[in-house]
């Protein structure tokens, strides 16, 4: 898969992707990661990439120009077809199947911004989807486009050394995921639940799939809505 990052900090971007599994998926070729800057397309002494908004208020708004330049460049730089997305908390919420649906693509472009936003015109014109990672501010784009880059580039094919970790992480199945205990049994911040320790395979995944349950009805009991749960999994509940 090739993401390409247009933004102001683009080796911020990489240095976020640089480490663990997204710099291992990214050794391995299983991701290329390319970083293109406004302001290389930007004209003048000054290289402005920005500028006052229209009708007045706080901030500076990202020119279109620069940002269309580099995403030019951008697509250019390869042909196969890339899907646009804006980081912005406007966007809709990331979530795992969105993640999921993004890291099955060949080629995304992720446009970040800084300052107050970006011209309108530019994201209407070129962008295909608008995603937040969050119902709160960051200054720019580039955490949120480092948030999805690892997100998707631990679904690579490859990418985890064992297969088994992605399909069951939180989320996968619309749960929560499980505690997890490893050695040594016996320690004083607690001793490791007997059932882990019992070997019986079904008894652990009851006991896991259990504790899952109870804590999304805990802690996100909204996501139940959505979940896939099973007859046994809504007679766990209603206990
Ligand atoms: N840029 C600034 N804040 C953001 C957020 N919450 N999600 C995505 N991009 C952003």
């Amino acid at each position: 898969m090739r993401i390409d990052v247009i933004s102001l900090f683009p080796e911020f971007v990489g240095q976020c992707a640089a480490f663990g599994v997204v710099g291992r998926a990214r050794e391995r070729g299983l991701l290329a990661l390319h970083g293109w800057n406004p302001r290389d397309h930007a004209e003048g002494n000054y290289r402005r990439v920005d500028d006052r908004p229209f009708g007045g208020g706080p901030g500076m708004v990202m020119l279109i120009d620069p940002l269309r330049g580099a995403l030019r460049a951008a697509r250019a730089a390869d042909p196969a077809p890339a899907r646009t997305i804006y980081l912005s908390p406007q966007g809709a919420p990331l979530t795992q199947a969105k993640v999921r649906e993004l890291a099955g693509r060949e080629r995304l472009i992720l446009l970040c911004g800084r300052y107050e936003g970006v011209d309108e015109r530019l994201l209407r014109a070129e962008v295909d989807e608008e995603l937040s990672i969050g119902d709160y501010v960051l200054s720019g784009g580039e955490l949120a486009a480092a948030v999805v880059i690892d997100a998707v580039a631990r679904l690579q094919e490859g990418a985890l050394n064992d297969a088994e970790s992605a399909a069951q992480d939180s989320f996968e199945d619309g749960l929560l995921d499980c505690p997890h205990y490893t050695r040594p049994v016996e320690h004083e911040l607690g001793r490791v639940p007997e059932v882990l320790l019992s070997g019986d395979h079904a008894r652990i995944a009851r006991w896991r799939r259990m504790q899952a349950l109870g804590r999304t009805w805990q802690r996100r009991p909204e996501l139940l809505d959505e979940a896939a749960l099973s007859e046994a999994d809504r007679r766990l509940l209603d206990e």
